[in-house]
């Protein structure tokens, strides 16, 4: 049976349901599979005309037991997953006529229109599979930069499997993002707006990793997570990166380039193990904003965190990318006592500095840039005179990183990741555009169906939160212990 261990090398090896289950893993780290599948060219011949959750089924198959998840059971998770998406193969690639061999993957096509509701739909169907067959509950709690957010809410609304803690930082993320979790009346989602955050969405994470070591309080309320730290939604974003290829390779083994706008990694990590498994990626360009702290691993060799900008591209305002340590594991060869030591030095110090046999190992294939706001906005521009289609700031990231690589990528075909739809960013959209009144390929019927709801959810202050949150969420279980 394939087993998850811990990529700090802490307790002991676990299943799939416990590694998805409990989120991180027992010593604070991040699980991973013991060994990565390897995916002949043959076989990506066999799958290339398959239908995304087809192939979804192919790629968990290899990840999944079927002791602790039947093929019937996991078609039937898919199939639940995705019957909300406006597409029936889940993502769409659209090629842009202004730029040669180009194609712009939309992963906007799920309720909450952002690439987290791939994931998230996923992942949430499957907790709440595993916790009806148990007979338990969760509460899960996450902390979002705009995106994670509302898709966990809305996957988690109305499940009585499960609760929704959702952390966002106040004023750091748009409106529309804001009204996505906020207008959700169902009784088990709990949005929490965190004013005086002083590192932004990072610093959530922190106390979220506090009530993590709090054990009576996690054993108590059932803690668990579904932000990227859980493997579900780092196993379920390979998917992606292996259809996307499929619809735009003349020939499996052509190898192609792919452009990602990134904070966490947790996408990018998705896809540099896509291609260790045996996808033909060249390059992976890595789009980061002023907030660089990808760009300072990939050109510098350091992990580093420094003061966070507010940037146009708020969803990837974003300073310890923690799903790099995951990444790490695959590259040194699995040795979790190095992972723990550059991780330790880290959260002393501030800052992890690489050795070059390693910076050599996980640095191939990737290249890396941090774009101004004023280039991602001059790219949303450029587009849509170039074509009348609109980018999302984000998307736009990732082309202007690859615009300014453009000299060492040669003539690949690219791929370039539009991972939320540009509704969510309407001020960003006038600003690019130097328009009044939004175009209608900035209107999107989620978020127009938010404005007219009333908001809810809790308030806090940071200094307080971790008070807040142990006395809020100590209050709903004692309230609503009868119904778990
Ligand atoms: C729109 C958007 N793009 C990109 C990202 C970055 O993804 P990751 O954190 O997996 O690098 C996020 C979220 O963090 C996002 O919401």
């Amino acid at each position: 049976m394939l087993k998850y261990v811990s990529n700090k090398g802490g307790g002991l090896p676990v299943d799939f349901e416990t590694a998805i289950l409990d989120g991180f893993a027992s010593d604070g780290g991040l699980y991973v599979p013991e060994k990565l599948p390897h995916i002949p060219l043959n076989k990506l011949e066999e799958w290339r005309h398959m239908g995304y959750k087809d192939l979804a089924f192919e790629i968990l198959s290899l990840f999944i037991d079927r002791s602790i998840i039947s093929s019937a059971e996991l078609k039937t998770i898919l199939e639940k997953a995705y019957r909300t998406f406006e597409k029936k193969d889940v993502i769409l690639l659209h090629k842009l006529e202004s730029r040669k061999d180009t194609y712009i993957m939309e992963l906007f096509y799920g309720p909450t229109i952002s690439f987290k509701d791939i994931g998230l739909a996923f992942l949430v169907n499957l907790f709440d599979f595993f916790l009806q067959r148990k007979n338990e509950f969760r509460s899960v709690i996450v902390a979002t930069t705009g995106d994670t957010g509302p898709a966990t809410a809305s996957y988690i609304a109305g499940k009585p499997t499960l609760d929704a803690w959702v952390l966002y930082p106040k004023g750091l993320i748009t409106e529309e993002q804001e009204r996505q979790m906020t207008t959700i009346p169902n009784r088990n989602v709990h949005p929490v707006g965190v004013h005086n955050c002083p590192e932004g969405g990072d610093d959530l994470d922190a106390v979220i990793s506090k009530l993590y070591a709090n054990k009576s309080f996690k054993d108590k309320v059932k803690l668990s997570s579904v932000n990227s730290i859980n493997w579900g939604r780092v196993m379920m974003q390979t998917v992606h990166y292996f259809y996307g290829y499929f619809q735009i390779a003349d020939v499996i083994g052509e190898e192609i380039n792919i452009a990602v706008p990134s904070g966490g990694f947790g996408n990018l990590c998705a896809g540099g193990l896509a291609r260790k498994m045996g996808l033909p990626v060249k390059n992976y360009i890595i789009a980061n904003n002023k907030n660089a702290c990808l760009h300072r691993i990939f050109s510098k060799g350091v992990f580093s965190k420094e003061d966070i900008h507010e940037t146009v591209s708020s969803a990837i305002d974003i300073l310890t990318p923690f799903n790099f340590w995951r990444f790490l594991f695959f590259c040194v060869d699995g040795n979790s006592k190095k992972i723990k030591q550059w991780v330790d030095d880290f959260e002393k110090t501030g800052s992890a500095h690489f050795d070059k046999e390693t910076f050599d190992a996980y640095s191939k294939g990737f290249m890396s840039f941090s774009v101004s706001d004023e280039q991602t906005l001059k790219t949303i521009k450029k587009i849509y005179d170039a074509e009348n289609y609109l980018l999302d700031p984000h998307g736009a990231v990732a082309l202007t990183t690859v615009d300014i690589l453009e000299e060492k990528l040669k003539d690949y075909k690219l791929i370039c990741m539009e991972t939320a739809h540009p509704s969510k960013f309407p001020k960003t959209i006038k600003k690019a555009l130097s328009v009044k009144t939004l175009p209608k390929a900035a209107l999107h019927k989620s978020v127009e169906f938010a404005k007219k709801q009333c908001q809810r959810g809790y308030t806090c202050d940071y200094s307080h939160l971790e008070e807040a949150l142990l006395d809020a969420m100590n209050s709903n279980w004692e309230l609503s212990k009868e119904d778990k």
